[in-house]
């Protein structure tokens, strides 16, 4: 797929085999890359982008965290997000777009010079791979960043390495998931996902503060609300996690993702009747057939 990939980069709809990056750039080295990733899902109207403006906000809100600049308007970009996606000719896909410094670096200090802004979008299907079926998960010995170390908010690469760890302690103990709490010992995220957990019925999630503002959280949030579920967002201990009736995570790519094991507890018939019926109403608003929600739709066109 790479070969016959087409990405816009700087302006350009180029090859995505002569997309390079150099090796001294401050963004490989540094690993001060922004990126944004949403998905296009098939709808009777043809593909549509789902809360497009919202992750293009957050994306603006990265770009400030790190005192960068655009060197295009926002428009510009999700134009090119859009032509980008029509070039591929793809449905259900993830659009990438990431804005670095592409020039030679040898300081912790950004290089003067525009940001390059290269647009990607490829299919869901390698990524998802057996990804929806639920989930054991386990509360990581890692943490998650402190908000004063780095702003915790910004979709930048340098801090997916907490995650990474993450991740891979919960591999190396044979979960597929490591929960993060964060320094104070609350329930915080995952890796790249957000996390939910039911109790006699009320769903619970983290405060912002310690996480990504993720657009997928506040999707979960307004469709439960608007499902008549009650919602609350609180500081969560790890034994509440440990003793909750549902677990799940979400998250852009796979939106509602149940978890069956929590350490060494499985949880009976996961998906529990919550998460379930999250999981179906979001997955009718993403591919157009729920008209509550048809304003987080975005057509291609
Ligand atoms: C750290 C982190 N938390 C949560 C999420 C979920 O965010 P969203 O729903 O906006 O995809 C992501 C997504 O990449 C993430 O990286």
């Amino acid at each position: 797929m790479g070969k016959e990939r087409k990405i816009w980069l700087n302006g350009e709809m180029i090859p995505e085999e002569n997309a390079t990056v150099n090796v001294m750039s401050h963004a490989f080295t540094r690993g001060a890359a922004i990126f944004e990733i949403f998905g296009v899902h098939k709808t009777p109207d043809g593909p549509a982008a789902f809360r497009m403006d919202d992750h293009l906000k957050r994306f603006e809100k990265s770009i400030e965290l790190l005192d960068m600049e655009l060197p295009r308007s926002i428009n510009e970009i999700k134009q090119a997000a859009i032509d980008c996606v029509k070039t591929n000719n793809i449905e259900d896909v993830f659009v990438r777009i990431m804005a670095y410094h592409s020039g030679e670096s040898y300081s912790t200090v950004p290089p003067d010079g525009d940001l390059d802004i290269l647009i990607l979008a490829f299919s869901f299907d390698p990524f998802r791979g057996g990804m929806n079926k639920p989930v054991s998960a386990c509360i990581s010995k890692w943490r998650k960043l402190h908000p004063q170390t780095v702003p915790v908010e910004c979709k930048v690469s340098g801090n997916y390495v907490n995650g990474m760890m993450s991740s891979l302690d919960a591999k190396k103990r044979g979960f597929g998931l490591g929960i993060m709490l964060d320094t104070q010992g609350f329930l915080a995220e995952l890796s790249t996902a957000s996390i939910f957990i039911v109790k006699d019925g009320v769903l619970m999630t983290s405060p912002l503060g310690t996480i990504l503002s993720s657009v997928s959280r506040r999707t979960v949030i307004a469709v439960a609300r608007a499902e008549g579920i009650e919602v609350i967002e609180k500081a969560i201990r790890a034994d509440e996690i440990l003793d909750a009736d549902e677990i799940f995570s979400s998250s852009t790519a796979l939106k509602v993702w149940s978890v069956n094991r929590i350490e060494d507890r499985d949880i009976e018939d996961a998906p529990g009747p919550v998460s379930t019926q999250l999981s179906r109403t979001i997955s009718g608003i993403c591919s157009g057939s729920d008209e509550r929600f048809k304003d987080w739709l975005t057509l291609m066109k």
